[in-house]
């Protein structure tokens, strides 16, 4: 399963980077509202930080919309892919989008059913949504599994990329089930890192060098 960060914050997406793990990024409108600077600037500064797809999202409902705002966010970058919501406008463009060569990610999918139409109309990833399908008292993952299964042996050419991950358990689960990629935000990057035995056993190590050293030293 690919690594990408799910994150528009040019630090976070540089630090997690230079770990050498990530293979895209994928943005929201509501993570680029977090962030200063022009728009274009932002996903130009990105697709310079990776060596990926990254997702850039159209913030329109209506059809006509998302294909022009499809053609001018896939201009940015050859690296740029669309991200549509699930929608019956947002199939329409999707498919439209597609007939051009231009890769689509259909995202807000939270059901198999959502992602075999994201499938059909031509998206090449899809994006169920795991943390907040567990918000709302279902199972995140189950759900993810589903959408796995069904177009595991489809015709589709289309990437399961697991996206609303909040948890390392969100991530294995993700990779053990079959998924192709999930995208992580970077506090969940850190704490995948994260165990007190590797902590204690680097501690334990360093101790046993130093003392190694002062018993040479002394000689
Ligand atoms: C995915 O593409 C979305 O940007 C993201 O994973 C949503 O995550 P959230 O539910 O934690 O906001």
């Amino acid at each position: 399963m690919k690594l990408f960060i799910d994150s528009a914050d040019l630090t976070e997406i540089e630090t997690i980077a230079s770990w050498g793990v990530l293979a895209g990024v994928t943005t929201n409108p509501s993570l680029i509202a977090k962030v200063e600077g022009d728009e274009e600037d932002i996903y130009r500064h990105i697709c310079g930080l990776v060596d990926g797809p990254v997702s850039a999202e159209v913030t329109t409902e209506v059809r006509d919309e998302m294909i022009e705002q499809g053609h001018r966010l896939a201009a940015i970058h050859p690296n740029i892919v669309v991200k549509i919501p699930t929608s019956p406008d947002g199939l329409q463009a999707t498919a439209a989008l597609a007939r051009e060569g231009i890769k689509v990610n259909m995202t807000l999918c939270f059901t198999a059913a959502q992602a075999l139409l994201a499938a059909a109309s031509g998206a090449r990833f899809v994006s169920p949504f795991v943390g907040r399908y567990d918000d709302i008292g279902n199972s995140g993952v189950e759900a993810l599994r589903d959408t796995v299964d069904a177009l595991m042996n489809s015709a589709y050419e289309v990437e399961v990329l697991a996206a609303s991950i909040r948890s390392p358990v969100h991530v294995t689960e993700a990779a053990k089930m079959g998924a192709d990629i999930a995208t992580i935000p970077a506090k969940v990057f850190h704490q995948m890192l994260q165990h007190p035995l590797t902590t204690l056993g680097l501690q334990k190590f360093n101790e046993d060098a130093a003392a190694r050293r002062a018993r040479l030293a002394a000689r």
